[in-house]
């Protein structure tokens, strides 16, 4: 049984005050560690920050982006050791707003991935098709595709430390969610492929989060599926205490 994890991505939203407010009401709100992982992944100025507020406590800390060098000049860009550096345990990677306004391709994402295992980053790598390839019926030749390129070269060890997000491009931000069941088809789709691929242990401990307008209301009926085991969450994780209910689903 996977352990269920609840990850709020923040964005580009909350200033330093209002992100150490946020982990400081969280971290009061579970005294005793909740049987799931709870990760909070903040914008990058205020990492820091909140690292000092939820030390010591069960919460994670996660960025939404790094780059791929060790170090150099890559002006704006911040290093996957910086990330460890600032409380970080975890990044995302490939999310598809970085794909589609930052035009981050496969192998970029690929490049990301193994920088952050390098590291010792838990990369939350995100995968999901846009409206129109799922109405042309291509969603799992898109999920292949991007799990096929973006974990290319990596070991079933690597595997063990990844997480995958399933967000249809079409759900995130849209108020439109996927039904249980069309984002548990796909979750199974991943499993499988990653069982295949990687062996059924592989297959079998990966933590797959679906994403896409979760909210307090629906998390439960997502997280009943039997391949769904986490939830990435935007909108509904910037208010305190609707995050304190997706995590206590
Ligand atoms: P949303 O975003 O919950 O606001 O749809 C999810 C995400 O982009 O990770």
């Amino acid at each position: 049984m996977v352990r269920p994890v609840i990850a709020g991505n923040w964005k580009m939203n909350k200033t330093v005050a209002e992100a150490v407010d946020f982990a400081v009401r969280l971290r009061t709100a579970y005294s005793t560690p909740p049987d799931r992982r709870v990760i909070i992944a903040p914008p990058f100025t205020a990492l820091l920050a909140v690292a000092d507020a939820i030390r010591g406590s069960f919460i994670l800390l996660a960025a939404q982006n790094l780059h791929e060098a060790e170090k150099g000049a890559y002006t704006g860009e911040i290093s996957g050791e910086m990330l460890r550096e600032a409380g970080c345990s975890c990044v995302i990677i490939g999310h598809s707003e970085r794909r589609t306004l930052f035009a981050e391709s496969d192998d970029r994402i690929n490049r990301k991935l193994r920088a952050a295992l390098t590291v010792g980053l838990a990369p939350i790598f995100c995968v999901g098709e846009s409206l129109r390839q799922r109405e042309d019926g291509e969603t799992e030749a898109v999920i292949e595709l991007q799990l096929k390129e973006g974990l290319n070269n990596l070991t079933a060890s690597d595997i063990g430390k990844i997480l995958i997000a399933y967000e249809p491009v079409w759900a995130i931000g849209t108020g439109k969610t996927a039904s249980p069941g069309q984002a548990e088809e796909v979750h199974r789709f991943i499993r499988e492929w990653i069982a295949r691929r990687y062996g059924p242990e592989s297959g079998a401990e990966l933590a797959i989060l679906y994403g896409g307008s979760v909210t307090p209301k629906n998390i439960a009926e997502l997280m009943a599926q039997p391949d769904i085991n986490g939830a990435l969450v935007g909108g509904a994780s910037l208010d305190v205490d609707s995050f304190i209910q997706l995590v206590g689903y």
